[in-house]
C-alpha cells in the first residue's frame, strides 16, 4: 500500500507556500475565512504545483504523505494544554496553510458542535480524555475508524498536519482494498444492518434525532470497494451470526494490513476517508508543552468521478449534526 504514498515538498515550494500563507494572514485572513468569497487565495502557479504534488486522490491508494510541506511555516509555540485553547498567533500559519491545502481538494467544512465550529481542529492529548476514543486521547490506542462515520455528509478526505511528534507516535492506516474481502463477506457487509452514533468529541445536540436508518459497511465494486466503519460507536440492528461474524473479521484484517506512519513536524497526511480507516498508537502524554500536536481539516470532494456513496445514505439524519462552511473574508 505504500508505493508512491510518500512525496517530499521541495525547498522552493515550502518557501513559496510559507510566504503566500503569511501574506494572506497579514491581509487579515484566518483559517475560518481564508476560503470564503471569491478572492484569489494562492498564486495560480503555486496552486498548480501544490495540486500536482497532492496528485489525484484516485491514485493515492488510500493515502498520501507530503513530507515537509509545512516545515517553513515557523515555530508553532508550545503544544496547547487543551484542544479548545485557540489563543495565540504562533500556530495560525498552520491553520491557514491547512485550510488552503484542503481548499485545493474540494469544500473545507467543520461541524457546529465540534471544536467550537472551527474549520481547523487541534488534535493533541488533553487531560481527562486519556482513555476515550477521540483525538484528544493518549494512553489508549485509537481504534480503527472512518472519520465521522455516523454522518452521511462526512468528509471524503481527512487532512492531518504535524506540528510536533517527538515520540514519533504512529498514525495507523488500513485500506479496505488491501484486505481482499471474500465475496461472501462483501455481500454480508453490504447489508444495512448497523448504526454508527456520533463519537464523544461532539457536544450533545438538543435537537438530536435518533433513529434506526441502517447503514452499509462496504459498497462499490471489486477494484474500488469503499468502507464506513467505527466499531466503538456501532450498534448492531441484527443478531444474524453470518453478518456479525463477517463484521468481526474486519478488525483483524485491518490489523494485518496496517501501515504505520510516524509523522514528523511539517508533514501533511492526506487520507481518503472512503478507502482507508485510521487509528493511532497509544502513548503517554507529557502535558508540558512538548506533546504530539496535529491539525485536522475535513474536505468534501469536488470530484464527481469518485465511487458514489449508497443512495440510501440520503435518508439518514446524521443525528442532527450540521456542517459549517468557510466564512467570508473581511
Ligand atoms: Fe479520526
Amino acid at each position: 500500500m505504500t508505493g508512491t504514498a510518500f512525496r517530499t515538498a521541495s525547498h522552493s515550494t515550502r518557501r513559496e507556500f510559507s510566504a503566500a500563507v503569511h501574506r494572506l494572514i497579514q491581509a487579515g485572513a484566518t483559517a475560518d475565512t481564508v476560503l470564503g468569497g471569491t478572492r484569489r487565495q494562492l498564486p495560480p502557479g503555486l496552486a498548480q504545483r501544490l495540486t500536482g504534488l497532492i496528485g489525484a486522490p484516485a491514485e493515492w491508494n488510500g493515502f498520501r504523505v507530503l513530507r515537509g510541506l509545512f516545515a517553513d511555516l515557523g515555530e508553532p509555540g508550545p503544544t496547547r494544554a487543551h484542544w479548545s485553547e485557540t489563543n495565540g498567533a504562533a500556530d495560525v500559519p498552520y491553520d491557514v496553510g491547512l485550510a488552503l491545502i484542503g481548499g485545493l481538494l474540494g469544500e473545507v467544512f467543520g461541524w457546529i458542535n465540534q471544536q467550537g465550529g472551527r474549520l481547523v481542529h487541534n488534535i493533541l492529548p488533553s487531560p481527562g480524555y486519556e482513555t476515550q476514543q477521540v483525538g484528544a486521547s493518549s494512553t489508549l490506542a485509537l481504534a480503527w475508524h472512518t472519520e465521522d462515520g455516523f454522518h452521511p455528509e462526512r468528509a471524503d478526505f481527512l487532512l492531518l498536519a504535524c506540528l510536533r511528534n517527538p515520540d514519533r507516535v504512529a498514525t495507523r492506516l488500513a485500506s479496505i482494498r488491501d484486505i481482499k474481502l471474500s465475496d461472501a463477506d462483501t455481500v454480508q457487509l453490504s447489508r444495512p444492518l448497523l448504526v454508527i452514533e456520533p463519537d464523544d468529541s461532539y457536544a450533545p445536540d438538543p435537537g438530536r434525532k435518533d433513529g434506526t436508518v441502517g447503514i452499509r459497511t462496504v459498497w462499490g465494486s471489486d477494484g474500488a470497494l469503499c468502507v464506513r466503519y467505527d466499531p466503538t460507536y456501532t450498534q448492531m440492528l441484527t443478531p444474524d451470526p453470518a453478518f456479525i461474524e463477517a463484521y468481526a473479521r474486519l478488525e483483524p484484517a485491518f490489523e494485518e494490513h496496517a501501515v504505520e506512519v510516524g509523522l514528523e513536524p511539517g508533514d501533511l497526511l492526506l487520507v481518503d476517508n472512503d478507502v482507508v480507516v485510521h487509528g493511532r498508537s497509544a502513548f503517554p502524554p507529557r502535558y508540558d508543552g512538548t506533546d504530539r500536536w496535529l491539525k485536522r481539516v475535513l474536505v468534501r470532494s469536488a470530484d464527481t468521478g469518485r465511487p458514489a456513496r449508497p443512495p440510501q445514505e440520503r435518508e439518514e439524519h446524521g443525528f442532527g449534526q450540521q456542517r459549517v462552511r468557510p466564512a467570508p473574508r473581511p
